[in-house]
């Protein structure tokens, strides 16, 4: 799978390990083709535009799936959800990670480093691959929704 990944400086936060460069390294040796969208140092860089990079690689096509990191994962996925097709999902227990995955149909994991120890982090990362969109009709239904009910209020 193309998976586009991207952090703010948290993904090179001390002590190491340094989780950008971490989830990268999982991810390739999964197999996966990686988009690394940056940054590539620990210089102090503004999440939105790293969440950008990573929604407009999935968003053309160029991805399946995005991994974005910050210290909470919170203001990543704030920025992420901007872009209509995205849905970045803040996970930081494997149900999360798994019902973002079945339920919400979610192409972006948003991950907090500050909150989760990297071995967590990459199982959430497993977790939320492995698990397909269930295609409920229900499902469907309300994921479509999120990108129509505020363009029909
Ligand atoms: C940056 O220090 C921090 O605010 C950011 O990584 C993130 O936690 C915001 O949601």
């Amino acid at each position: 799978m193309k998976i586009a990944v991207g952090s703010d400086h948290a993904g090179f936060e001390e002590p190491p390990p340094y989780y950008k460069p971490a989830l990268v390294e999982h991810l390739q040796a999964l197999g996966h083709e990686v988009i690394d969208c940056g940054p590539s140092g620990p210089g102090s860089v503004d999440y939105p535009d790293f969440a950008k990079k990573v929604c407009e690689v999935i968003l053309a096509g160029d991805a399946e799936m995005g991994v974005l990191l910050c210290g909470t994962g919170m203001g990543i996925s704030m920025a992420a959800n901007r872009f209509k097709g995205i849905r970045a999902a803040v996970c930081d227990r494997p149900e999360m990670a798994w019902l973002a995955r079945e339920h919400n149909d979610a192409n972006v994991l948003c991950l907090g480093k500050r909150l989760l120890s990297l071995r967590e982090a990459l199982n959430l990362i497993d977790i939320f691959l492995a698990t397909p969109f269930s295609n409920g009709e229900r499902h469907q239904r309300r994921v479509t929704k999120i990108d129509t009910v505020a363009e029909a209020s």
